[in-house]
């Protein structure tokens, strides 16, 4: 019997309970024992669940028994999941976890202490939701130089960005409709912001360095100033609009790391990752591009990749999987350095000064419009980019950069 415990009754902590349930036979087979969820941590009661006599309030219950040996901590946040996280595998209890905030803040400290005590620390649900990624970059690219990746890492966004780009709708429109549906939150900002992406591919950049890069030090820029107007030119262009988590390493210390809206031809795989989906292009020096598709959130797809964890725990009992990601900061390079091209779209009357400001680029005219127009730059620095832009002054109604 391999007893294990869940932190947090909520959407993943009650899906991992459905997973082992609907699974049983299969799972217990790979895990090489039998699963049994013992215990079930939460504030609240679930009267009438099938569940109900497993919930206790008290963490130290758990701590205590020795016959636990993994524990799921499905309750997110950064201060009782890390106290409780770190307790566990002090005492030598695995930890799978879907929580992507503390992985992201607390990611080497706690893969130290579970090396130290002979137990493990998983965090495949974390990034992507069911996608397995944190696997591949462990396990099967073990023989490549990782020289970049970039993802659609955040279900919310893309389900807005594609809904935009579909319907002509603008931002605010879709948001609401989104969080009326709940594929967005009352609070949507983590979301909308970047802030989540930019947590995710810094777990993601963290392991194709393996040093630890700094979530805060990533520049994160989201997507509450893309219009229907930019994605109008877009498609003339015949490019999309995604929010795009970008990391390449610059060379073994250095790595240049940032989460922003970009433009993408529609020949870019990652141009056909539309609605709540997400997708991974991982990219090495031996076997180039390979990419990773599916769920990136939802109840059933999360909280199968937490199992798929446990399962990993459970062949490897008393015994480390490795996973290479020091503690040592990986050093972020200056997004204003890098260079790439840039749309930008104008008030019409000062296109010759963007002509002006930018030679060599191409100007584009949608069909309909003559308050605005669109102009592709060559490329450029990104710091000039802005520079000029900042000289344009209000003439420029939206920047975004080409990748
Ligand atoms: N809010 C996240 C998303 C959930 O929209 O992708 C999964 O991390």
């Amino acid at each position: 019997m391999i007893n294990i415990a869940v932190l947090g009754y909520g959407t993943v902590g009650s899906g991992v309970v459905e997973v082992i349930e609907e699974n049983k036979a299969m799972i217990n087979k790979k895990a090489a024992g039998e699963l049994e969820v013992k215990y079930i941590l939460d504030l609240r009661e679930f009267p009438g669940d099938p569940y109900e006599d497993r919930v206790i309030h008290d963490f130290d219950r758990i701590l205590d028994d020795d016959e636990v040996s993994i524990i799921c901590e499905t309750m997110g946040g950064t201060k009782a999941a890390y106290q409780f996280t770190k307790a566990a595998l002090e005492k030598g209890k695995s930890v799978c976890t879907s929580n992507k905030e503390l992985v992201a803040k607390h990611g080497p400290e706690l893969l130290s202490i579970a090396k130290e005590h002979n137990c493990n620390y998983l965090f495949e649900a974390s990034v992507g939701g069911g996608i397995p990624i944190i696997r591949p970059l462990n396990y099967s690219l073990t023989a490549e130089r990782l020289q970049g990746i970039t993802g659609i890492l955040n279900g919310t966004t893309n389900y807005i960005l594609s809904k935009m780009e579909r319907e002509g709708a603008d931002f605010e429109t879709v948001l609401k409709r989104a969080q009326e549906k709940g594929y967005a939150e009352r609070n949507p900002e983590a979301d909308v912001e970047g802030h989540d992406a930019c947590r995710k591919i810094a777990i993601l950049s963290s392991l194709m360095m393996g040093k630890n890069v700094d979530s805060d030090k990533i520049m994160t820029e989201g997507i509450t100033k893309i219009t229907s107007a930019d994605f109008a030119y877009a498609k003339a262009a015949g490019k999309s609009i995604k929010l795009l988590a970008m990391s390449r390493a610059v060379n073994e210390d250095e790595v240049m790391a940032m989460v922003a809206p970009a433009m993408i031809d529609v020949e870019n795989p990652l141009s056909m990752v539309n609605g709540v989906f997400n997708a991974v292009l991982v990219t090495g020096n031996m076997l180039g591009d390979s990419m990773y598709y599916g769920k990136g959130a939802g109840k059933l797809p999360t909280a199968s990749a937490v199992v798929s964890d446990v399962i990993d725990c459970a062949r490897h009992q008393g015994r480390v999987i490795m996973c290479f990601w020091d503690k040592e900061e990986a050093k972020l390079a200056p997004v204003e350095e890098t260079v790439r091209g840039f749309f930008v779209r104008v008030r019409a009357e000062a296109l010759t000064r963007v002509q002006a400001a930018f030679p060599g680029g191409e100007a584009l005219n949608v069909a309909g419009r003559s308050e605005d127009a669109g102009y592709f730059t060559p490329m450029l620095k990104e710091k000039e980019f802005m520079a000029k832009c900042e000289e344009l002054g209000d003439m420029v109604l939206s920047k975004i950069r080409l990748a």
